[in-house]
């Protein structure tokens, strides 16, 4: 399954910690890209380009003028919407419908959300129905969406020999893969 991520109204400032937990969410659980729709700002990007370039490159975020034509034109295209929401139904029960798409949007608010991302979604889900995080319910929901999808970055530097104790870090001088 193809999953972009799609964050909604980001605010300058306020938001840029979130924004660039959001990115790294996406990227490190499987999603192949983030658009940012609302104040332009770059410092969620710049983040991603340092992570990619110790961690591995083929994640790309970028920013998008307009979420409205966004999620249309990936509808377009054969996306369907999901959009993460303590009003939802609960991702438990729709997770199995949800795995058979190809193609995924999904929308994570930041600041109030209109009425008009709940009506043009193809699913509202809910990640428990008590308020949290949009970092949260994104990471829970790729978790559900893409588990056993193995991530695969290109050109790493750095990779991480899993262990039980301490840190084992190998480090590529040339990167090659
Ligand atoms: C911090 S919340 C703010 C919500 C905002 N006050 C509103 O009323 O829409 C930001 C985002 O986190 C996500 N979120 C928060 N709690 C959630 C939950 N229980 N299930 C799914 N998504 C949730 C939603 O995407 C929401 O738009």
């Amino acid at each position: 399954m193809e999953v972009v991520v799609l964050r909604y109204g980001h605010r300058l400032i306020r938001d840029e910690r979130v924004t660039s937990h959001c990115c790294l969410v996406s990227r490190a659980f499987g999603a192949k890209k983030i658009v940012i729709c609302g104040e332009q700002d770059p410092t969620a990007i710049k983040t991603l380009e340092g992570i990619s370039k110790n961690w591995g490159a083929g994640f790309d975020a970028e920013f998008g003028s307009s979420w409205e034509k966004i999620l249309t034109e990936h509808k377009k295209t054969g996306f369907k919407a999901v959009h993460l929401t303590m009003y939802g139904q609960p991702l438990e029960k729709k997770i199995k419908q949800i795995k058979k798409h190809k193609k995924i949007i999904v929308i994570i608010g930041s600041r109030k959300v209109e009425r008009k991302v709940y009506a043009l979604s193809d699913y509202n889900i809910s990640v428990t129905n008590q308020p949290h995080s949009e970092i949260a319910a994104l990471a829970v929901f790729l978790y559900e969406a893409l588990r056993g999808k193995k991530t695969k970055f290109a050109n790493a530097k750095l990779k991480i020999i899993p262990s039980s104790f301490g840190k084992k870090v190998k480090k590529k001088t040339r990167a090659t893969g």
